[in-house]
Order: C-alpha cells, then sequence, then structure tokens
C-alpha cells in the first residue's frame, strides 16, 4: 500500500469535481491531479490530426506520436503539455469537451494514460478527480467521492463559468452538451461513469459552493485524520 493519501473525486461533467478538488488539495497541501485534461489533450490531438476520433483503429495509431505531460507551475497550477507545447488553454474550449468524451470511450486510450496517473499517487498526497477513479484508477484510495447534481444544476453553473469568460453560448446547447456527455460517459463499455460501491454520494444540486466544499472537508478531517494546513 502506498505511504501517501489520495482522494478520489468522481462524478459527472459540470458537477464542480475540480472546483471542489482544487480547493480541497490547497486546504490539505495535496497536489490536485485533473485527469479530465489528459483525456481532453488527446481529444485535441486527435482535432489536429484531423482523424475521426470515433476510429479506436485511427486513435491507437496517433497514440504512440503523443507525448503527454503535466506539469506544475510555480504556483501549483496544473499544465498540461503536447508534444512539448503548453496546451492548457486550448483544451478548455467547448468543442474540445466533447472530443475528450468521444475519445475517452476507448479502451486504448484509458491503458495507455493509466501508469501516469497511479504514479502520482504514488509519489505525492493527491487529489484526482475524474470519471473512474475510485473504481479503476485508485479503487484503493482513502475517501472516494461521487459528486453529482442534476443536468439542469450543472449546465446553469456551466453557463455563468462561460459566460464569465467571454464566452456565448445559449442555457439548451450547454445542457445538450452535459447530456450528450453524461449518455457518453455512462454507457460506454471502458470504465463507464460510475460509482465506486465504498464512494460517498453527495448530491450538491441544492448546495452553495461553501455548503459543499463543508462536507467535504469534514470528509477529509474525519476519514484521513489530517487537519487543514495554516493558512499563510
Ligand atoms: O472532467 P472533464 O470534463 O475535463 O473531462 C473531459 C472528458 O474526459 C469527459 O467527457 C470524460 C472523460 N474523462 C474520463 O473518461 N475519465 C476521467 N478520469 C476523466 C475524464
Amino acid at each position: 500500500m502506498s505511504d501517501f493519501y489520495a482522494i478520489a473525486i468522481d462524478g459527472p461533467s459540470g458537477a464542480g469535481k475540480s472546483t471542489m478538488a482544487r480547493k480541497l488539495a490547497e486546504t490539505f497541501g495535496f497536489i490536485y491531479v485533473d485527469t479530465g485534461a489528459i483525456y481532453r489533450t488527446v481529444g485535441l490531438a486527435c482535432l489536429r490530426a484531423g482523424i475521426d476520433r470515433k476510429d479506436v483503429e485511427a486513435v491507437m495509431e496517433l497514440l504512440p506520436t503523443l507525448e503527454i505531460a503535466i506539469r506544475y507551475n510555480g504556483a501549483g497550477e496544473q499544465r498540461m503539455f503536447l508534444n512539448g507545447e503548453d496546451v492548457s488553454t486550448e483544451i478548455r474550449l467547448p468543442e474540445i469537451s466533447l472530443c475528450a468524451s468521444d475519445v475517452s470511450a476507448h479502451q486504448a486510450v484509458r491503458s495507455f494514460l493509466l501508469e501516469m496517473q497511479r504514479k502520482f499517487a504514488r509519489e505525492n498526497n493527491v487529489v484526482m478527480d475524474g470519471r473512474d477513479i475510485g473504481t479503476v484508477v485508485l479503487p484503493d484510495a482513502r475517501l472516494k467521492v461521487f459528486l453529482t447534481a442534476s443536468a439542469e444544476a450543472r449546465a446553469k453553473r456551466r453557463l455563468a463559468e462561460l459566460l464569465a469568460k467571454g464566452e456565448s453560448q445559449s442555457f439548451e446547447e450547454v445542457l445538450r452538451d452535459i447530456r450528450y456527455r453524461d449518455e457518453q460517459d455512462t454507457a460506454r463499455a471502458a470504465a463507464p461513469l460510475k460509482r465506486a460501491d465504498d464512494a460517498v454520494e453527495l448530491d450538491s444540486s441544492e448546495l452553495d459552493f461553501d455548503e459543499t466544499f463543508a462536507v467535504l472537508c469534514e470528509l477529509v478531517i474525519t476519514r484521513l485524520a489530517v487537519e487543514p494546513e495554516a493558512a499563510e
């Protein structure tokens, strides 16, 4: 068993996993690993290569040519590199979300990325978020949370985020993308999105950020017997 603590946060798109995981990591002095960003990087690579990302053969041919790296900058922020280029901003475009969901359905892609994710947890205290962290990537995680919310609540939050970034999309478009990804991420045969048997399920539809975060902090403190790091 690893000497490090691992916290796994899984759930559907837009449930607030990354915001919560990032803040938890900061509070307890852990490293935050956003695994969706890794799938997004593969999705971007497929888009750039102009291949049909639903075509498993074509995607498999591309994989060995990709050098994907996660690096942390001085501020402790995760940056994604594709063949040496920092693609952290580009992978956040809405069209890349769909590409990521498509490529993540291939078992070959998941296997290609598995070791890279596990290595982080062998070497650091981590808060890792994704879809299959508690079920596949880190089945021995000390704390597993399945963070969810209704599709409408998630679309509302995502729309607010997009508007804040100056990107314009309608509520209907955002909701449609969320439903598409929910359907695809849940129905796929390879590591589908599902709650691990030993995960705590937290529905944040009716909770605000502070309320959700308070529940998570309490879980970390009781399950891991760790305390928040003193603020500097
Ligand atoms: O969390 P996100 O929206 O950045 O994830 C992008 C896509 O990647 C999402 O549709 C599902 C997929 N994904 C996955 O299959 N497994 C993970 N551990 C993380 C993300």
